[in-house]
Formats: C-alpha cells, structure tokens, sequence
C-alpha cells in the first residue's frame, strides 16, 4: 500500500527537512502550509496546498483526493514573546487549528499523528536532565498551546482510538548535509542562526542576561539537530504504522551549552572574535535546560548522530554560506510564494567547514 503522509507546517525549517527525509524513504508527501512563516520554494512535497489548517474546505478537498495515512503536524505560530503579547493568536491558529485538523481526520478515518511539541511544556525545571515523567508547567501561552494539544491528543485516543505521538523537541538547528532545505525564519529569533548572521556581518550578537544560576552566567540549552530531528519522525511514523500509541517523547541532545560556549565555539571555527552586546534576561527564560533521550531509544530505537556542537554549527554557518540560503532570503523579501522553478541549483560560494 502506498503511504500518503499530510504535513502540515511543511515549508517551514523541521518541516522541509522531515518531508526531503520522508521522500527520501517512498512516503508521498502533501504539505499544508499558509505561509505565514514557511517559505514555498523551500518545500519538496508531491503536492503543496497553500492554505491554513483551520480552512475546513480545503481539508476536506485533501483528505478527498488523497488516501492519508498519518499526518505530521508541524504547523503552529511559534514566537514565544508574540505568544505573551498576543495569545489570541497562539490559541487561535495552534489549539483551534488543530482540533480543525483532528476533526478532519476522525471524519476520514485518519488516525495516526506525529505532534512537534517542545520542551517549553517543562517550564523551569526543578531537576535537570529533563525526563518525560518532570512535572509540565508550560511559562508562556506558546508552551501553553503545546501542552493543551498533547492533552487534547490523549482524550482523542480515549475516546475515539486517535493514535500520537508527540514530540517534544530541545533547540533544533543546523542544516542536513546537502544544504538544500534549513532554517529561514523571518524573523529569527534562535541563537545559532542570529549568531551565524553576526559574524558574516561582522555585528555584535546579544546575550540576554549574564547573571543566570550557571557557570558562566548565560542560559544553557540543548541544541540538537535538525536532521536528527527528521530521522526520530521517520521512526515515530514506522512506530504508528505497527502500533497504537499516545506517547510524549523528549527529543534532546542530551548536552547542555552556555550561549557564551556557543559563540567560543563559532569563534574557533572562524578564527576570529565575534563581538557581544549585552542585553537584559528575557522574562521567563529558565537558567538550563538539558533533556533525556531514554524513552526516545527504548520505544523508537531512535539515537542522535550529529552530537559535536562544532560540527552542528558548522552547518548551520555553511547554511547561510550557500547560494541557495540567500536565493531564498532574496525570494521571501520580494514575494514569500514565488515558484522555485526561477532557483538555481544549490552551490556554495564561501568556504565550508566540515
Ligand atoms: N525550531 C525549534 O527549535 C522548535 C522547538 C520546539 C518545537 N518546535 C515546533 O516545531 C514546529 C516546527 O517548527 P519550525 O522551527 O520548523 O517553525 P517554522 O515557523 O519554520 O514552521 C512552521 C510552519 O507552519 C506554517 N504554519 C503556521 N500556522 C499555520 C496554519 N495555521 N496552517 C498552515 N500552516 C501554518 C508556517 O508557515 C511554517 O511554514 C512548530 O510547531 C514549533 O512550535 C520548534
């Protein structure tokens, strides 16, 4: 039987790099994608609908063509700080949304989906590692939004035998190796990606916050990457396809950097200091967060591979090193749904680092 898989949020960064992963391993993929942060050129799907998760007609149009299978479900507003601003919005287009998309699926007798939740349902842990089994106590309505889908997720396989799996992912970054799909946000908001930007400009990066509860003063986090992250959605989705399942799954590094060690380790790569402007703590962000991969190896069989924090970085610089980065960072300046047929091919012009 051929498998059909929706995604949803697909021409965003996981989204783009699990869909090139999928295909790579004869899923047939339909991405659903409104857009409103994803970038169309990025994505490879068999088939692209531009439209959002809440358009009842135009789920049904898709659910109608095609024989889905499971669904991934990346698409979601992610900026923490807009959530505190204006949660409206994050339980509009996340929550709302997808109970949209759940309803569909039961209608079309769907019943398998793999959720991208976060680490932010943690809040500020009182024990680090972070384990599956830590208290959730999400800080900001962004958090709040996952932790409500994956409640919703578990009284929708009581109920009506909806099988999920979600996957509560660390910081993601890096690029996968051929450096064709990656990380674009407008705006960026992540560290690696504004680090990188820095030092090709030759600006200051910020820091927020040097008087955090850790060794150095600045936040440490668990960067893992984003090919790892694509491969643990392949496994998920080999596991829905034997089993009936709820699970809530860490997907970590298993490694907690300093953003002071970050920059030190972008710094060795290049040769060069990178400046720093020091800003104030953002309200809410927790001194260290590191996860535990235990439940993500025994049930999913699944392990990282890409661990070196140098060569993650590595790619995330060779990322915005390449051609097909600043085509795309031209593209979405000028019309975000423009056709990728005007792209060139992939090529890289500065140097890379392996
Ligand atoms: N990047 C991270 O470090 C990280 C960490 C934890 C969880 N996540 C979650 O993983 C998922 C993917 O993250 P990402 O970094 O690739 O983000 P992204 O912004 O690059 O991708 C999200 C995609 O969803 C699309 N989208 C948003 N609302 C939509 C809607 N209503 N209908 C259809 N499409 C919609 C956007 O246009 C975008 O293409 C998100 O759910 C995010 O919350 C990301």
């Amino acid at each position: 039987m051929e498998k059909i898989v929706l995604v949803t949020g697909g021409a965003g960064y996981i989204g783009s790099t699990t869909t090139k992963l999928l295909q790579q391993y004869d899923y047939k993929t339909i991405t659903l994608d409104n857009l409103s942060s994803g970038t169309r050129d990025l994505n490879k799907s068999d088939f692209f609908y531009e439209g959002s998760i809440s358009n009842e007609k135009l789920l049904e149009k898709i659910f109608s063509t095609f024989e889905i299978t499971a669904v991934l479900h990346f698409a979601a507003s992610s900026l923490v700080e807009e959530s505190v601003q204006n949660p409206k919005k994050y339980y509009e287009n996340n929550v709302v949304g997808t109970i949209k998309l759940l309803e569909k699926m039961l209608e079309f007798n769907v019943k398998k989906i793999i959720f991208s939740s976060s680490a932010s349902v943690y809040g500020k842990p009182k024990k680090i590692p972070i384990r599956e089994k830590t208290k959730t106590k999400p800080l900001n309505p962004y958090g709040r939004t996952k932790f409500f889908i994956e409640e919703i997720l578990k009284d929708y396989h009581t109920a009506y035998g909806l099988s999920s799996i979600s996957l509560r992912y660390f910081n993601a970054c890096g690029t996968e190796k051929d450096l064709e799909v990656g990380e674009v946000h407008t705006p960026e908001t992540h560290l690696i990606p504004l680090l990188v930007r820095a030092a090709l400009e030759n600006k200051p990066i910020s820091i927020n916050g040097r008087d955090y509860e850790t060794y150095d003063g600045t936040c440490i986090r668990d960067y893992i990457h984003v090919s790892d992250l694509a491969n643990a959605h392949l496994k998920a989705l080999n596991y829905l396809e034997k089993k009936e399942a709820c699970l809530r799954i860490n997907l970590a590094n298993e490694q907690g950097f300093s953003i002071l060690e970050i920059i030190q380790a972008l710094e060795k790569i290049l040769g060069k200091k990178i400046q720093i402007k020091n800003s104030p703590r953002r309200p809410g962000d927790p001194a260290i967060l590191i996860g535990k991969n235990e439940t993500a190896e025994k049930i999913l069989g699944w392990k990282t591979q890409i661990t070196n924090i140098e060569e993650i970085i590595k790619t995330a610089y060779n990322w915005q090193c390449s051609n097909r980065f600043k085509e795309l960072t031209a593209l979405i300046d000028k019309n975000p749904s423009i056709s990728s047929s005007i792209l060139k091919k992939n090529q890289t012009e500065q140097q890379e680092f392996y």
